[in-house]
């Protein structure tokens, strides 16, 4: 087992240092940061979109990885592209034309995610799988931070692992929801190569120690 990309998701942390929360996630192991666009629409909750985006590019030297739960997504491709996003995922559930979507992403210099809900079976994908760099599998159902693991993601992620394998595609495995230590080295087992983790990093006693732990999640529990 390699051993994960961990990204960090920005809505569990501290607005009130949030300049602080992205030092320290600078100077940790993490491999991206995870940042939520919730438009109240596509899920029952609002977050936080451009000027937090702007702060994110300044202050944080991770690679930064746009999750948009939002409908319509096509519309804001080339603003979060000019925002800075390394990475944007769409929703499977929220495009109606998702390979005209996942090829302009492509097209702006951004890897392509695609961010599948837990009613969505991975067997969608099959037709468009030449136009994804990541799959975003969500094991909570979007809109919110600290909802609890939906212990079924484990399947899917292993069934999802067979599909990518089985074609030939070098897509990434991404979970977003309820992931921390006491799933992380399941979850890499089945095949996840990147693991999102908010309440579990930033309302940790020690962030930064969380981030390598999750981190180190592929390798052997201590005695
Ligand atoms: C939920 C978001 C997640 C969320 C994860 O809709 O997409 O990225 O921030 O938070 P935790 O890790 O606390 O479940
Ligand atoms: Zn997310």
């Amino acid at each position: 087992m390699n051993s994960p990309s961990i990204a960090p998701s920005l809505l569990a942390a501290d607005f009130a240092n949030l300049q602080k929360e992205l030092e320290l996630v600078n100077r940790s192991e993490a491999d991206y940061l995870h940042f939520d666009v919730m438009d109240g629409l596509f899920v029952p909750n609002i977050s936080f979109g451009f000027p937090l985006l702007e702060v994110a590019r300044t202050y944080c030297q991770k690679p930064l990885d746009v999750h948009l739960m939002i409908t319509q997504p096509e519309r804001y491709l080339e603003a979060f592209a000019e925002g800075g996003a390394s990475v944007i995922h769409v929703h499977y559930e929220a495009c109606t034309h998702l390979h005209r979507t996942l090829t302009r992403i492509r097209e702006l210099g951004c890897r392509a995610g695609v961010a599948l809900n837990p009613h969505t079976p991975v067997s969608g994908l099959e037709d468009v799988l030449e136009q994804i760099d990541v799959v975003l599998i969500m094991s909570v159902n979007p809109g919110f931070g600290g909802q609890t693991f939906i212990p079924h993601t484990l399947q899917k992620v292993a069934k999802l692992n067979q599909l990518l394998t089985a074609s030939g595609s070098t897509a990434l495995i991404e979970i977003d929801g309820g992931v921390g230590e006491q799933n992380a080295q399941a979850l890499v087992k089945a095949g996840a190569d990147i693991l999102v983790a908010g309440n579990s990093v930033f309302r940790s006693a020690d962030p930064v120690e969380a981030i390598r732990q999750l981190k180190a999640s592929s390798l052997p529990m201590m005695a």
